[in-house]
């Protein structure tokens, strides 16, 4: 299926540049590349699965790009024999609980996202003890061993939605402290954050002053937010909701001009969405590297040499996909896969 490497190329670090990659693959520019792209997923029958926060060159040749909950009900729904998954690291280990059957292929392994490492199984089993009757509602922002352990799945655009829908008044929940607190805010709910500090360190980049100062420049404007901003962000947002969720408010909202809340390659997308409108990052490092380091390059390398295969231990998978279940379960909605 995928063509075998000659030489290890294992240990060699992506450090190459742009021009440098399209001289070792033997092509002579950027446009070379996209038709070797696309001719690879003809003959693989791959789909591309791109996140609202990949480089703007990703994005354009991705089947489809979206938020975490849109990426998982399109893995399930892809019927591809490959899929490549132009994200962090969680959100193609879900692509591959979802597809056991598919070849789930993430370009670069590195890509990871901090905030998903800093739960561990050790923290739920640690909040179980302690709170026996609080159901356990995991971020989808987390590695599957610890999805396997919860009772829900959520992504930021369903959380609040399914917080209010369990039949409890106190709930653990994890990795992210702020997108807890948030859910505790908009269901009134008691939210045990595991671990107490968990958070996106691009979302906390945010600062309220300069914020308030971008607003007092361009009076008109509407700040948008993410819901992994903490309190004081999200307070003087707009509105505050999923990337997916911010790409329809937009559209659907008369402004000219939003200052932007999360990740600046929503920038892209929402340009390709509404060009009539003037976006303006609510800070300059709101750039979440890990989603960045997936390039062109390394998708063409990942199609042609069939790496780097995403697995789950089929017992996990089989646990997180209940999870899943009971996800869709308390919203009323069926489950894609039965
Ligand atoms: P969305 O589900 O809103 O796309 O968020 C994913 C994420 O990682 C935000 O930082
Ligand atoms: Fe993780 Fe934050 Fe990057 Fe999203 S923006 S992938 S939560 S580090």
């Amino acid at each position: 299926m995928f063509s075998q490497l000659n030489v290890c190329l294992k240990p060699i670090k992506f450090v190459l540049h742009k021009t440098e990659w399209l001289w070792v693959f033997g092509m002579s520019s950027e446009n070379d590349l996209i038709s070797k792209i696309s001719e690879l997923k003809k003959d693989l029958n791959a789909v591309i699965l791109a996140h609202n926060y990949q480089n703007p060159e990703v994005q354009d040749i991705a089947d489809f790009v979206g938020d975490s909950l849109e990426l998982s009900i399109k893995a399930m729904q892809s019927g591809s024999r490959v899929i490549v998954f132009a994200g962090v690291d969680f959100m193609a280990e879900q692509a591959a609980v979802l597809n056991e059957n598919s070849v789930v292929l993430h370009p670069e392994p590195g890509a990871r996202c901090p905030m998903a490492s800093m739960i561990s199984v050790d923290d739920v089993e640690m909040a179980r003890r302690r709170y026996p009757r609080a159901p356990v509602v995991v971020y989808v922002n987390s590695p599957a061993v610890v999805k396997a352990r919860a009772d829900y799945i959520v992504t930021s655009a369903n959380a609040v939605e399914v917080v209010k829908a369990i039949e409890a008044e106190q709930i653990i929940f994890g990795p992210d402290k702020h997108l807890a607190d948030y859910i505790s805010e908009k269901t009134g709910k008691v939210v045990i954050p595991i671990p107490e500090y968990g958070y996106c360190p691009v979302h906390t980049r945010f600062e309220y002053s300069t914020i308030k100062m971008l607003k007092s420049i361009y009076k008109d404007s509407v700040f948008i937010a993410h819901p992994e901003c903490p309190r004081d962000i999200r307070g003087i947002a707009d509105f505050v909701g999923s990337t997916s969720q911010m790409v329809k408010y937009v559209k659907s909202c008369k402004a000219r001009c939003f200052l932007i809340g999360t990740e600046i390659g929503i920038i892209h997308r929402l340009m390709k969405e509404r060009g009539d409108a003037a976006y303006i990052p609510a800070s300059t490092s709101a750039i979440c590297e890990n989603m960045k380091k997936i390039t062109l390059e390394k998708i063409y390398y990942s199609l042609k040499h069939g790496m780097y295969r995403v697995s789950v231990d089929s017992s996990i998978a089989y646990r997180v996909r209940k999870a899943i279940e009971n996800t869709f379960n308390v919203l009323g909605f069926e489950v894609p896969w039965k």
